[in-house]
């Protein structure tokens, strides 16, 4: 009998608990990168990393449109957003490499710890996270030294078009005085977009930002290894 999530449609954007572990090896961070650095985290959604990489000493802000519901609302939506996620992953447990983790019980304890510190960060600093919705952002040019996008572009390749895409890394580009790192180039399918990445790449460069390609030691969905850096001036 068909696992019922065993389907190729997700639904709703996924509202996903990342540790800083997970954001540590997706972007290759180091203590240096965070520490005393002001950084966004777009989309934040029930991440840990801004509670984790704060307590380090980073000055982090999260934005996600889902953080105009009330701190109730979010609490109970990141343990079932996270119960959502780790049954996909693990109804389609042949898609990823479980190395990283070393399993499904393992990826769904991490993501489990991760919601339940970001939904102790939320009533403990409500100030940190900041309802805001792609491709526009209420942040001044040059407000960041470092910007991470996790898992929104590319990974919804499938109801997100090339034109928000690009206004999307526009927008990131302009807040960031420095890096703008983004993960993963394929979708919650693990459909490589190769031609998209490249198309957005070229349309970049002609707008005067450069980008490079980099290899990252997390890979998670089968090839999914490489993050999109943009460079700052
Ligand atoms: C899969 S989660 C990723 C969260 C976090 N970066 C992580 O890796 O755990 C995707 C998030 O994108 C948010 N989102 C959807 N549309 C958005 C938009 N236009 N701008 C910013 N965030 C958006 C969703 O609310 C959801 O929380």
């Amino acid at each position: 009998m068909k696992h019922p999530l065993d389907t190729d449609v997700l639904g709703e954007f996924l509202v996903s608990a990342r540790s800083l572990a997970e954001y540590r090896a997706i972007f290759d961070l180091t203590d240096a990168d965070l520490v005393g650095r002001r950084i966004l985290d777009c989309p934040g959604g029930a991440a840990s990393f801004t509670s984790e990489a704060s307590d380090l000493g980073a000055r982090v802000i999260a934005t996600d449109p889902i953080y105009s519901r009330s701190a109730e609302r979010l609490r109970s939506l990141a343990v079932s957003e996270t119960d959502r996620g780790s049954d996909w992953a693990t109804a389609h447990y042949d898609r990823y490499r479980w190395d990283w983790y070393g399993g499904p019980e393992q990826h769904r304890a991490i993501r489990h710890a991760a919601a339940k510190l970001f939904a102790a960060d939320l009533t403990a600093h409500p100030e940190r996270y900041i309802a805001a919705e792609l491709p526009t952002l209420p942040f001044r040019d040059n407000s960041f030294d470092l910007v991470f996008s996790s898992h929104l572009l590319f990974t919804y390749a499938d109801r997100l078009d090339a034109n928000f895409h690009l206004a999307s890394l526009l927008e990131l580009a302009r807040v960031s005085a420095g890096e703008v790192r983004l993960y993963p180039l394929v979708d919650h399918i693990g459909r490589h977009h190769d031609v998209l990445v490249e198309h957005l790449r070229k349309e970049l460069r002609d707008l005067g930002i450069h980008s490079a390609l980099r290899e990252t030691e997390y890979e998670f969905h089968h090839g999914a290894h490489t993050m999109l850096i943009l460079h700052g001036d």
